[in-house]
Protein backbone atom coordinates (compact mmCIF):
# COMPACT_ATOMS: atom_id res chain seq x y z
CA UNK A 1 0.00 0.00 0.00
CA UNK A 2 1.33 3.45 -0.87
CA UNK A 3 2.02 5.83 1.72
CA UNK A 4 -0.62 8.22 1.18
CA UNK A 5 -3.84 5.32 0.28
CA UNK A 6 -6.82 6.96 1.85
CA UNK A 7 -5.76 10.47 2.53
CA UNK A 8 -6.08 13.75 0.76
CA UNK A 9 -3.80 16.40 -0.37
CA UNK A 10 -4.90 20.15 -0.78
CA UNK A 11 -2.26 21.78 -3.19
CA UNK A 12 -2.75 25.91 -4.00
CA UNK A 13 -0.95 26.80 -6.76
CA UNK A 14 -0.80 23.38 -8.87
CA UNK A 15 -1.71 24.85 -12.11
CA UNK A 16 1.88 25.54 -12.70
CA UNK A 17 5.81 25.44 -11.14
CA UNK A 18 6.77 24.10 -7.36
CA UNK A 19 3.03 23.21 -7.09
CA UNK A 20 2.20 21.25 -9.81
CA UNK A 21 5.55 19.20 -9.03
CA UNK A 22 4.54 19.06 -5.13
CA UNK A 23 1.02 17.60 -6.70
CA UNK A 24 2.74 14.84 -8.85
CA UNK A 25 4.69 13.60 -6.08
CA UNK A 26 1.50 13.37 -4.06
CA UNK A 27 -0.17 11.48 -7.14
CA UNK A 28 2.65 9.20 -7.74
CA UNK A 29 2.61 8.26 -3.61
CA UNK A 30 -1.21 6.97 -3.85
CA UNK A 31 -2.74 10.66 -2.36
CA UNK A 32 -6.07 11.75 -3.66
CA UNK A 33 -6.05 15.22 -4.64
CA UNK A 34 -7.69 18.92 -4.25
CA UNK A 35 -5.84 21.08 -6.73
CA UNK A 36 -7.03 24.62 -6.58
CA UNK A 37 -6.15 27.40 -8.86
CA UNK A 38 -7.45 29.77 -11.49
CA UNK A 39 -6.72 27.75 -14.39
CA UNK A 40 -8.95 24.91 -14.46
CA UNK A 41 -8.42 23.82 -18.31
CA UNK A 42 -4.73 23.33 -16.85
CA UNK A 43 -5.93 21.91 -13.65
CA UNK A 44 -7.99 19.58 -15.01
CA UNK A 45 -5.57 18.16 -18.14
CA UNK A 46 -3.18 17.76 -15.21
CA UNK A 47 -6.23 15.53 -13.34
CA UNK A 48 -6.51 13.52 -16.09
CA UNK A 49 -2.30 12.97 -16.38
CA UNK A 50 -2.57 11.91 -12.85
CA UNK A 51 -5.39 9.48 -12.98
CA UNK A 52 -3.80 7.60 -16.17
CA UNK A 53 0.19 7.84 -15.04
CA UNK A 54 -0.55 7.18 -11.37
CA UNK A 55 -4.01 5.84 -11.17
CA UNK A 56 -5.49 8.71 -8.52
CA UNK A 57 -8.83 7.69 -7.41
CA UNK A 58 -10.01 10.87 -6.09
CA UNK A 59 -9.11 14.10 -7.92
CA UNK A 60 -11.43 17.75 -7.06
CA UNK A 61 -9.93 20.54 -9.13
CA UNK A 62 -11.59 23.68 -7.97
CA UNK A 63 -11.36 27.12 -9.66
CA UNK A 64 -10.54 30.03 -7.42
CA UNK A 65 -8.69 33.33 -7.40
CA UNK A 66 -7.27 32.88 -3.53
CA UNK A 67 -6.88 37.00 -3.43
CA UNK A 68 -10.07 37.80 -3.11
CA UNK A 69 -11.82 38.62 0.40
CA UNK A 70 -12.86 35.44 2.45
CA UNK A 71 -12.14 32.91 -0.01
CA UNK A 72 -10.41 31.00 2.36
CA UNK A 73 -13.59 30.20 4.55
CA UNK A 74 -15.27 29.33 1.08
CA UNK A 75 -12.60 26.82 0.18
CA UNK A 76 -12.93 25.37 3.71
CA UNK A 77 -16.63 25.20 3.17
CA UNK A 78 -17.26 23.79 -0.06
CA UNK A 79 -14.88 20.76 1.40
CA UNK A 80 -16.19 20.34 4.59
CA UNK A 81 -19.85 20.31 2.54
CA UNK A 82 -18.31 17.52 0.01
CA UNK A 83 -17.09 15.57 3.23
CA UNK A 84 -13.18 15.84 1.79
CA UNK A 85 -11.11 15.52 5.11
CA UNK A 86 -7.69 17.12 4.49
CA UNK A 87 -4.85 15.47 5.65
CA UNK A 88 -2.49 17.48 4.17
CA UNK A 89 -2.26 21.30 3.47
CA UNK A 90 0.05 22.89 0.92
CA UNK A 91 -0.37 26.67 0.90
CA UNK A 92 1.83 27.30 -2.95
CA UNK A 93 0.01 29.56 -4.44
CA UNK A 94 2.04 32.84 -4.38
CA UNK A 95 2.67 36.01 -6.22
CA UNK A 96 4.58 39.64 -6.28
CA UNK A 97 4.97 42.80 -8.52
CA UNK A 98 8.05 43.80 -9.42
CA UNK A 99 9.38 47.58 -9.82
CA UNK A 100 10.23 50.29 -7.02
CA UNK A 101 7.78 50.59 -4.41
CA UNK A 102 7.34 54.37 -4.08
CA UNK A 103 6.74 55.25 -8.82
CA UNK A 104 6.39 51.71 -10.27
CA UNK A 105 4.45 49.31 -8.94
CA UNK A 106 0.64 49.18 -8.56
CA UNK A 107 -1.42 49.30 -5.33
CA UNK A 108 -4.26 47.14 -6.22
CA UNK A 109 -1.92 44.22 -7.45
CA UNK A 110 0.34 44.93 -4.18
CA UNK A 111 -3.21 44.59 -2.33
CA UNK A 112 -4.06 41.37 -4.10
CA UNK A 113 -0.96 39.98 -2.84
CA UNK A 114 -0.91 40.55 0.20
CA UNK A 115 -4.03 39.19 0.33
CA UNK A 116 -3.38 35.88 -1.34
CA UNK A 117 0.32 35.48 0.28
CA UNK A 118 -0.35 37.07 3.75
CA UNK A 119 -4.41 36.92 4.69
CA UNK A 120 -5.75 33.09 2.43
CA UNK A 121 -2.85 31.61 3.49
CA UNK A 122 -3.09 32.59 7.55
CA UNK A 123 -7.12 31.73 7.11
CA UNK A 124 -6.37 28.40 5.27
CA UNK A 125 -3.65 27.66 7.61
CA UNK A 126 -6.27 28.31 10.61
CA UNK A 127 -8.88 26.61 9.78
CA UNK A 128 -7.22 22.94 8.63
CA UNK A 129 -4.95 23.63 11.17
CA UNK A 130 -7.55 23.53 13.98
CA UNK A 131 -9.06 20.31 12.61
CA UNK A 132 -5.84 18.97 12.30
CA UNK A 133 -5.16 19.38 16.34
CA UNK A 134 -8.34 18.02 16.82
CA UNK A 135 -7.94 14.83 15.06
CA UNK A 136 -4.27 14.98 16.51
CA UNK A 137 -2.70 13.90 12.85
CA UNK A 138 -1.84 16.19 9.78
CA UNK A 139 1.00 18.04 8.50
CA UNK A 140 1.52 21.41 6.54
CA UNK A 141 3.79 22.73 4.30
CA UNK A 142 3.95 26.29 3.69
CA UNK A 143 6.03 28.33 0.68
CA UNK A 144 7.86 30.81 2.35
CA UNK A 145 11.58 31.32 0.95
CA UNK A 146 14.80 32.27 0.56
CA UNK A 147 13.84 36.29 0.91
CA UNK A 148 11.90 35.66 3.75
CA UNK A 149 15.36 36.04 5.36
CA UNK A 150 16.31 38.72 3.43
CA UNK A 151 15.57 42.02 2.10
CA UNK A 152 14.71 42.11 -1.82
CA UNK A 153 14.48 45.76 -3.36
CA UNK A 154 12.19 45.86 -6.45
CA UNK A 155 10.47 42.79 -4.98
CA UNK A 156 9.95 44.79 -1.58
CA UNK A 157 6.13 43.65 -0.89
CA UNK A 158 6.60 40.03 -1.63
CA UNK A 159 9.56 39.71 0.16
CA UNK A 160 7.96 40.89 3.28
CA UNK A 161 5.20 38.76 2.90
CA UNK A 162 7.07 35.52 2.64
CA UNK A 163 9.00 36.83 5.77
CA UNK A 164 5.33 37.17 7.54
CA UNK A 165 5.24 33.50 6.38
CA UNK A 166 8.56 31.84 7.76
CA UNK A 167 7.56 33.85 11.10
CA UNK A 168 3.99 32.37 11.17
CA UNK A 169 5.64 29.25 10.51
CA UNK A 170 8.01 28.99 13.26
CA UNK A 171 5.74 29.93 15.50
CA UNK A 172 2.94 27.83 15.23
CA UNK A 173 5.63 25.05 15.01
CA UNK A 174 5.80 25.56 18.56
CA UNK A 175 2.41 25.83 19.25
CA UNK A 176 2.77 22.01 17.88
CA UNK A 177 4.98 20.64 19.75
CA UNK A 178 4.29 17.66 21.36
CA UNK A 179 0.81 16.68 18.95
CA UNK A 180 0.95 14.57 16.09
CA UNK A 181 0.48 17.56 13.56
CA UNK A 182 3.51 19.75 11.68
CA UNK A 183 4.29 22.51 9.95
CA UNK A 184 7.52 22.84 7.76
CA UNK A 185 8.93 26.03 5.87
CA UNK A 186 9.76 25.23 2.23
CA UNK A 187 12.78 28.24 1.40
CA UNK A 188 13.73 28.15 -2.38
CA UNK A 189 16.17 30.07 -4.12
CA UNK A 190 15.21 31.44 -7.00
CA UNK A 191 13.91 28.52 -9.20
CA UNK A 192 12.89 28.25 -12.78
CA UNK A 193 9.20 29.10 -13.35
CA UNK A 194 6.55 31.49 -14.47
CA UNK A 195 6.80 33.38 -11.45
CA UNK A 196 9.02 36.46 -12.55
CA UNK A 197 7.07 36.60 -15.65
CA UNK A 198 3.89 36.99 -14.12
CA UNK A 199 5.23 39.36 -11.78
CA UNK A 200 5.85 41.66 -15.05
CA UNK A 201 9.67 41.52 -14.71
CA UNK A 202 12.34 41.93 -17.49
CA UNK A 203 14.35 39.14 -17.54
CA UNK A 204 16.62 39.49 -15.06
CA UNK A 205 20.40 38.64 -13.87
CA UNK A 206 19.24 36.09 -11.40
CA UNK A 207 17.54 33.97 -13.85
CA UNK A 208 20.70 32.57 -14.92
CA UNK A 209 21.22 30.89 -11.75
CA UNK A 210 17.86 29.53 -11.24
CA UNK A 211 17.53 26.29 -9.46
CA UNK A 212 14.89 23.52 -11.03
CA UNK A 213 11.28 23.73 -9.45
CA UNK A 214 10.68 19.12 -9.59
CA UNK A 215 14.26 19.26 -7.44
CA UNK A 216 12.85 22.25 -5.03
CA UNK A 217 9.45 20.69 -4.82
CA UNK A 218 11.60 17.02 -3.92
CA UNK A 219 13.00 18.40 -1.02
CA UNK A 220 10.11 20.06 0.10
CA UNK A 221 8.24 17.35 -0.10
CA UNK A 222 10.94 14.94 1.94
CA UNK A 223 10.90 17.39 4.71
CA UNK A 224 7.41 18.05 4.86
CA UNK A 225 7.17 13.97 5.49
CA UNK A 226 9.86 13.92 7.77
CA UNK A 227 8.01 16.85 9.89
CA UNK A 228 11.01 19.03 9.18
CA UNK A 229 10.29 22.49 10.48
CA UNK A 230 11.93 23.81 7.35
CA UNK A 231 14.38 22.79 4.14
CA UNK A 232 16.55 25.00 1.97
CA UNK A 233 15.96 23.16 -1.37
CA UNK A 234 19.60 22.34 -3.46
CA UNK A 235 22.87 22.13 -2.57
CA UNK A 236 25.31 23.82 -0.37
CA UNK A 237 25.08 27.31 -2.00
CA UNK A 238 21.90 27.51 -1.39
CA UNK A 239 22.55 26.44 2.46
CA UNK A 240 25.36 28.85 2.88
CA UNK A 241 23.30 31.73 1.09
CA UNK A 242 21.02 31.14 4.33
CA UNK A 243 23.24 30.84 6.80
CA UNK A 244 25.01 34.08 5.80
CA UNK A 245 21.93 36.05 5.93
CA UNK A 246 22.11 35.66 9.24
CA UNK A 247 25.44 37.51 9.99
CA UNK A 248 25.41 40.20 6.70
CA UNK A 249 24.97 43.33 7.46
CA UNK A 250 21.50 44.48 5.98
CA UNK A 251 22.30 47.06 3.51
CA UNK A 252 25.08 44.10 1.98
CA UNK A 253 22.13 41.88 1.60
CA UNK A 254 19.63 44.27 0.04
CA UNK A 255 22.52 45.70 -2.49
CA UNK A 256 23.50 42.03 -3.48
CA UNK A 257 19.76 41.09 -3.83
CA UNK A 258 19.42 44.32 -5.85
CA UNK A 259 21.86 43.35 -8.08
CA UNK A 260 20.51 39.87 -8.69
CA UNK A 261 16.83 41.46 -9.53
CA UNK A 262 18.01 43.93 -12.16
CA UNK A 263 17.19 43.68 -15.74
CA UNK A 264 20.10 41.46 -17.96
CA UNK A 265 20.74 44.18 -20.32
CA UNK A 266 21.34 46.69 -17.51
CA UNK A 267 23.89 44.84 -15.74
CA UNK A 268 26.67 43.99 -18.49
CA UNK A 269 26.50 40.42 -17.68
CA UNK A 270 25.78 38.01 -20.43
CA UNK A 271 27.27 35.02 -19.03
CA UNK A 272 25.59 32.12 -16.89
CA UNK A 273 26.59 32.65 -12.99
CA UNK A 274 26.37 29.80 -10.83
CA UNK A 275 24.27 29.73 -8.14
CA UNK A 276 27.06 29.42 -5.53
CA UNK A 277 28.49 32.34 -6.38
CA UNK A 278 25.98 33.96 -4.66
CA UNK A 279 26.57 32.00 -1.37
CA UNK A 280 30.24 33.21 -1.86
CA UNK A 281 29.77 36.12 -2.21
CA UNK A 282 27.92 36.24 1.10
CA UNK A 283 30.27 34.71 2.67
CA UNK A 284 32.51 37.00 1.94
CA UNK A 285 31.24 40.13 3.05
CA UNK A 286 30.13 38.25 6.47
CA UNK A 287 34.34 37.64 6.60
CA UNK A 288 34.74 40.81 5.89
CA UNK A 289 31.97 41.83 8.29
CA UNK A 290 33.37 39.72 11.12
CA UNK A 291 36.93 40.63 11.13
CA UNK A 292 36.05 44.55 10.96
CA UNK A 293 33.95 43.61 14.31
CA UNK A 294 37.19 41.91 16.11
CA UNK A 295 39.12 44.74 15.00
CA UNK A 296 37.01 47.59 16.49
CA UNK A 297 36.33 45.03 19.83
CA UNK A 298 40.00 44.81 20.08
CA UNK A 299 40.88 48.29 20.33
CA UNK A 300 41.72 51.25 22.11
CA UNK A 301 39.48 53.97 23.11
CA UNK A 302 41.36 56.61 20.53
CA UNK A 303 41.35 53.76 17.69
CA UNK A 304 37.72 53.18 18.33
CA UNK A 305 36.65 56.58 17.68
CA UNK A 306 38.68 56.09 14.71
CA UNK A 307 37.21 53.50 13.79
CA UNK A 308 33.88 54.93 14.15
CA UNK A 309 34.50 57.93 11.53
CA UNK A 310 36.22 55.72 8.86
CA UNK A 311 32.76 53.69 9.62
CA UNK A 312 30.31 56.65 9.11
CA UNK A 313 32.30 57.77 5.62
CA UNK A 314 32.64 54.00 4.40
CA UNK A 315 28.66 53.68 5.26
CA UNK A 316 27.76 55.19 1.85
CA UNK A 317 30.21 53.10 -0.33
CA UNK A 318 29.31 49.90 1.29
CA UNK A 319 26.83 48.64 -1.35
CA UNK A 320 29.02 49.66 -4.16
CA UNK A 321 31.93 47.48 -2.12
CA UNK A 322 29.91 44.95 -1.84
CA UNK A 323 29.00 44.48 -5.44
CA UNK A 324 32.54 44.48 -6.39
CA UNK A 325 33.17 41.40 -3.96
CA UNK A 326 30.17 39.51 -5.93
CA UNK A 327 31.51 40.80 -9.18
CA UNK A 328 34.84 39.83 -8.41
CA UNK A 329 34.16 36.58 -7.30
CA UNK A 330 31.67 36.48 -10.31
CA UNK A 331 34.83 37.09 -12.61
CA UNK A 332 36.95 34.58 -11.16
CA UNK A 333 34.55 31.59 -11.75
CA UNK A 334 34.27 33.39 -15.41
CA UNK A 335 38.20 33.62 -15.94
CA UNK A 336 38.83 30.24 -14.03
CA UNK A 337 35.94 28.50 -16.71
CA UNK A 338 37.78 30.03 -19.75
CA UNK A 339 40.65 28.59 -18.69
CA UNK A 340 39.48 25.26 -18.06
CA UNK A 341 37.72 25.33 -21.57
CA UNK A 342 40.63 26.52 -23.48
CA UNK A 343 42.34 23.61 -21.72
CA UNK A 344 40.24 21.09 -22.97
CA UNK A 345 39.57 22.25 -26.67
N1 LIG B 1 9.99 30.84 -8.34
C1 LIG B 1 10.72 31.29 -7.35
O1 LIG B 1 11.84 31.81 -7.54
C2 LIG B 1 10.25 31.11 -5.92
C3 LIG B 1 11.21 31.18 -4.89
C4 LIG B 1 10.78 31.05 -3.58
C5 LIG B 1 9.45 30.84 -3.28
N2 LIG B 1 8.54 30.78 -4.31
C6 LIG B 1 7.13 30.58 -3.96
O2 LIG B 1 6.68 29.36 -4.53
C7 LIG B 1 5.27 29.42 -4.73
C8 LIG B 1 4.95 28.94 -6.13
O3 LIG B 1 5.51 29.81 -7.07
P1 LIG B 1 6.11 29.31 -8.44
O4 LIG B 1 7.51 29.73 -8.49
O5 LIG B 1 5.79 27.90 -8.68
O6 LIG B 1 5.33 30.29 -9.43
P2 LIG B 1 4.26 30.03 -10.58
O7 LIG B 1 4.76 29.02 -11.54
O8 LIG B 1 3.91 31.39 -11.08
O9 LIG B 1 3.01 29.40 -9.80
C9 LIG B 1 2.19 30.18 -9.00
C10 LIG B 1 0.94 29.38 -8.67
O10 LIG B 1 0.13 30.19 -7.81
C11 LIG B 1 -1.18 30.23 -8.34
N3 LIG B 1 -1.79 31.54 -8.10
C12 LIG B 1 -1.26 32.76 -8.32
N4 LIG B 1 -2.16 33.72 -8.03
C13 LIG B 1 -3.28 33.08 -7.64
C14 LIG B 1 -4.57 33.52 -7.23
N5 LIG B 1 -4.89 34.82 -7.17
N6 LIG B 1 -5.49 32.58 -6.90
C15 LIG B 1 -5.20 31.26 -6.97
N7 LIG B 1 -4.00 30.79 -7.34
C16 LIG B 1 -3.05 31.69 -7.68
C17 LIG B 1 -1.04 30.02 -9.85
O11 LIG B 1 -2.22 29.38 -10.33
P3 LIG B 1 -3.25 30.07 -11.37
O12 LIG B 1 -2.48 30.93 -12.29
O13 LIG B 1 -3.94 28.90 -12.01
O14 LIG B 1 -4.19 30.83 -10.49
C18 LIG B 1 0.14 29.06 -9.92
O15 LIG B 1 -0.31 27.73 -9.86
C19 LIG B 1 4.86 30.87 -4.46
O16 LIG B 1 4.31 30.97 -3.17
C20 LIG B 1 6.18 31.62 -4.53
O17 LIG B 1 6.15 32.77 -3.74
C21 LIG B 1 8.91 30.90 -5.61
Amino acid sequence: MKEGTGKTALITGASSGIGQELAKLFAQDGFDLVLVGRREETLDRLADVFRNNYGTQQITVINKDLAREDVAQELYDELQSKGITINILVNDAGASTYGKFATETEWAREKELIHLNVLTTTLLTKLFLSDMVARNEGRILQLASMVSVTPFPLMSVYAATKAYVWSLTQSLNNELKGTNVTMTALMPNATATNFFREAGAPKLVVEDMMDDPAMVAKDGYKALMKGEAKVIPGGLGNKAQELMSYVSPQEALASLMRKLLSPKHESGQDQKTPAWTVGIGIALAAVAGYALVRAYTNANPIDKARYRQQAQSLGDSASGTISSIIDSVVGTYHNGKAKVESTLA
